[in-house]
């Protein structure tokens, strides 16, 4: 078993124990590239991250790559995920916006856009990545079903995605249908993998993932085959993992 499982005593701490990691990397290696996701999970560790740059940490020379983006958004919405992005990650550490790298959500051509962001990752070569996990255990927006196989894709979000992200929009039906994700063969083609986990809602889906069967219906399952994964878990999230061991 590859999976690193850390458990910690709540989301501050997950944040800062990643962060800590990525700071190694970034003095390391100054032009790392990180791929990083939306959602509440990371937003502490980019948090803790921007402390470092506070602190004298450059990572100016750092290439951002989102995981995925709403299709449709209207350029500048707050919730598109470059908005979000730039709110949580860019602006905190003083970086310049060139730096991120988020797939085209607007392009007139979806699949061309899906297969250029592919390529661009392809050639960038991501040495860490910082992952989520949705209740249904999707990563990305690779929802159950999802081939093993895929690269950056167009995808429809499932109902249960869309009501789980209705929190940050008006309605559920004001969310999104699509969007373009990384495949999960892009995920695993990174170096290491940093995921982050927090509360009783995402227990069973973190067991699923790292102690059920290795199946296309639990997309984050596939970590399981990956050499170098972290799971960073506060305690409620945790609570299944032991259970089902
Ligand atoms: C969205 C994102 C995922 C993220 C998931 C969980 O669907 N596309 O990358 O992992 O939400 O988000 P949260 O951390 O807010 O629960």
């Amino acid at each position: 078993m590859t999976l690193d499982i850390e458990i910690c005593s709540g989301t501050e701490a997950a944040g800062q124990q990643v962060a800590a990691r990525i700071a190694a990397l970034i003095r390391d290696k100054p032009d790392a590239v990180i791929g990083v996701a939306t959602g509440s999970s990371p937003e502490p560790v980019y948090r803790a991250l921007a402390r470092y740059t506070d602190d004298g940490l450059d990572a100016s020379g750092v290439r951002w790559f989102a995981l995925d983006e709403y299709i449709g958004l209207p350029p500048g919405h707050p919730q598109s995920y470059r908005a979000v992005l730039e709110r949580v990650l860019i602006r905190p550490l003083g970086l310049h916006p060139t730096s991120l790298h988020v797939p085209d959500g607007g392009a007139a051509d979806p699949d061309e856009a899906a297969e250029a962001y592919e390529a661009a990752i392809a050639v960038a070569g991501v040495d860490l990545q910082i992952l989520g996990i949705g209740e249904n255990g999707h990563i990305g927006f690779n929802e159950p079903g999802t081939p093993f196989s895929a690269t950056t894709h167009r995808a429809t979000l499932t109902e249960s995605t869309r009501r789980a992200n209705a929190r940050f929009f008006p309605s559920t039906n004001a969310v999104p249908v699509e969007c373009l994700t990384q495949g999960l063969a892009t995920i695993m083609r990174a170096g290491r993998i940093e995921l982050v986990a927090s509360g009783s809602h995402k227990a069973d889906a973190v067991a699923a993932a790292v102690r059920g069967p290795v199946t296309e219906q639990c997309p984050a399952s596939i970590l399981q085959r990956h050499p170098d994964v972290r799971v960073n878990l506060d305690t409620d999230a945790a609570v299944a993992v032991y259970e089902s061991s």
